[in-house]
């Protein structure tokens, strides 16, 4: 073991973007001491990328809200699958959450009484998103790394963790290598926190960049954990298309929550026509409302650009699919039309200099050019909703590797606090299970050896295998088979060529030498995304029906029955494993805020009188 480079904390936390940030300042806050890992440097991070807002109930705006709409927005956003338990946290420690940042130094916008403002996000019934101009996610995360290195944080930069090391069923630690050196690296520690995020990089159009490749539910699966939900992948409807460099880019929902509006090539608000039945009672909030909607009065409702996200990107998949798409495969996004422009550059200043430089396109004068990038993915590692713990004892997960909070889809703004509210949980829990061991346990120098074996396998001679090459595929098929839309037979199609895919990524081969070898990192991560990407196809083959952001067009309703379980993944023998588990059930005294309160419009009033869409 001498030959390796070891650093030891009480805990280590893997993922540096806010709840990696967020759980490190806790642990830190509870006497523990803490190594933050960093995949790429420290505030680089899909964080930045949630920009239109942090939701939380302050009612700033609204004082019609409270956490209990919260939660049931929450819910029902996410097609009731959520771990209740998780989701009814979330919206009662959100609030405090935000205004703790505030106290951190956090700089919102203001109301005119000098509150923080909040802003109408799709799916929220209320105003509810905490926000900074388009630039939230990047305000939160100076906020945290601000105050996190203050705390005297342990920041490791630059570093990739390929296994988490154990003793017996507990963690004991992980390996990983330098991506600057390539030099090989051991942590010891008492507890890991993974706050590694998603897992964008297994399709090719997306928001996340290069750090997102499943490094955490990879891990975690590997170590022992449980994965749930897999087979939701969310594909926020607004990505930049054009020019192809660029495709993916995010463009914020706040761009909708302030007024912009969706056309197709015939100018057309389309989005009017694809309302949900199952959403009729949350589009009106009223039935007054409703009625005039149905005498014509199109503005009487809230847009329904601020629908849900899996409703309004299949919405652009269709106008696509029917011919009135966009010249680049997309739908216009047009703010122009509706906000003058000093307002458009104090609202979303970033959105104006991205799109003039990026496109060259005025969002003050010109439609923008949109479309679907994955974005985020609701399945993760399971956890206990109180402690944050997997189920490997030191093990913990926080953030967008963690699974069950947002069910079968999430609301946009519900990622921020849910990395505020459970990376402080994470952080607060793991430090208490240190306390609880005198010393990190050992490590075993077999279990190192390996690790070390197989990150080295791509140097040898006998590979064949171009892991550029690999990725590519791998992409093309997620993209092609496991996308916004699905069907058996594609989806079984999707596992034969990952399963291809990865008998050839065993052959993977690097040139050259560890020294900054971009080659070799992908040949790593390469692992890591097939493991993911076969999780989420083998759930999704499973799944069968439609509901939140997975939609089977051979099972093209939703199924009640199925409403009562979510599908778990495990390894087995090195295979992936699935199984039916089910759903927590919920608490008599939760059941009736989500179902609405008495004399509140439901969708049953409403749905007859809307104009009927069959199917997802
Ligand atoms: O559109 C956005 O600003 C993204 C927010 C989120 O994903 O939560």
């Amino acid at each position: 073991m001498d030959k390796y480079e070891t650093h030891e904390h009480d805990v280590i936390v893997i993922g540096a973007g806010g709840a990696g940030l967020r759980a490190a300042i806790e642990a830190s806050a509870q006497g523990a001491a803490v190594g933050l890992i960093c995949k790429s440097l420290l505030g680089k991070a899909h964080t930045v990328m949630a920009e239109g807002g942090v939701a939380a109930a302050l009612r700033n705006t609204d004082d019609r809200d409270n956490w209990q709409v919260h939660f049931r927005d929450t819910m029902r956003g996410g097609k009731l699958l959520n771990n209740w338990r998780l989701a009814q946290i979330h919206a009662q420690e959100a609030p405090d959450r935000v205004l703790e940042l505030e106290e951190w130094g956090a700089l919102f916008d203001r109301t005119p009484d000098g509150l923080i403002l909040q802003r109408n996000f799709g799916g929220h019934r209320y105003p509810r998103l905490a926000h900074v101009g388009d630039r939230t996610g990047l305000e939160i995360i100076r906020t945290l790394q601000n105050h996190g290195i203050h705390q005297g944080l342990d920041v490791h930069m630059e570093c990739t963790v390929t296994h988490l090391l154990k003793e017996g069923d507990r963690i004991a630690g992980a390996f990983g290598y330098w991506r600057e050196s390539g030099r090989f690296v051991v942590f010891r520690a008492k507890a890991v926190v993974l706050a590694t995020g998603g897992i964008g990089k297994a399709y090719r159009v997306t928001s996340n960049s290069w750090e997102y490749s499943g490094d955490g539910h990879a891990l975690g699966l590997r170590a022992g954990a449980e994965l749930i939900d897999m087979e939701f992948v969310q594909f926020h409807p607004t990505g930049m298309i054009w020019p192809p460099s660029v495709r993916g880019v995010l463009v914020t929902e706040g761009v909708r929550g302030e007024g912009g509006v969706l056309k197709n090539s015939e100018g057309e608000r389309f989005m009017f026509n694809y309302i949900p039945e199952m959403f009729a009672g949350e589009y009106a909030e009223s039935v007054e409302e409703a009625r005039r909607w149905l005498e014509g009065d199109r503005q009487a409702c809230r847009p329904p650009e601020l629908l849900t996200r899996d409703v309004v990107a299949r919405a652009i998949r269709d106008e696509v699919r029917a011919g009135r798409g966009s010249p680049h495969g997309g739908a216009f996004l047009d703010i122009a039309s509706q906000r003058d422009a000093d307002y458009i550059k104090r609202k979303l200043p970033g959105m104006y200099r991205q799109f003039r430089e990026l496109a060259d396109v005025d969002i003050t004068r010109q439609h923008m050019e949109i479309g679907p990038t994955c974005h985020y993915i609701m399945g993760g590692v399971r956890v206990d909703p109180e402690t944050a713990e997997t189920s490997v004892p030191g093990l913990f997960a926080a953030g967008e590797v963690a699974g069950g909070m947002h069910g079968a889809n999430r609301l946009g703004g519900n990622s921020l606090s849910d990395l505020l509210v459970f990376g402080r949980r994470a952080g607060k829990y793991a430090a208490e299970y240190a306390k609880g061991l005198s010393s990190a346990l050992a490590v075993n120098p077999d279990e190192v050896e390996a690790a070390e074996r197989e990150n080295l396998a791509p140097f040898e001679d006998s590979g064949t295998e171009n892991p550029y090459t690999l990725l590519r595929e791998l992409q093309q098929a997620m993209e092609t088979y496991a996308g916004i839309v699905r069907t058996k037979a594609e989806l079984e199609q999707g596992i034969q060529d990952l399963q291809n895919l990865k008998r050839r990524q065993a052959n993977a081969r690097v040139e050259g030498t560890r020294q900054y070898n971009p080659g070799w990192h992908y040949a790593l991560d390469l692992a890591n995304l097939l493991t993911v990407s076969e999780a989420i196809a083998l759930a999704a083959l499973h799944r069968e029906e439609s509901r939140g952001a997975h939609t089977r067009i051979d099972f093209p309703e939703s199924d009640p029955a199925q409403e009562a379980f979510n599908i778990a993944i495990t390894l087995k023998d090195g295979q992936l494993d699935w199984r039916r588990e089910p759903r927590d059930e919920l608490p008599a005294e939760l059941i009736h805020l989500i179902e609405g309160k008495p004399g509140e419009l439901t969708a049953d009033d409403v749905a007859p009188a809307f104009e009927r869409r069959r199917g997802y």
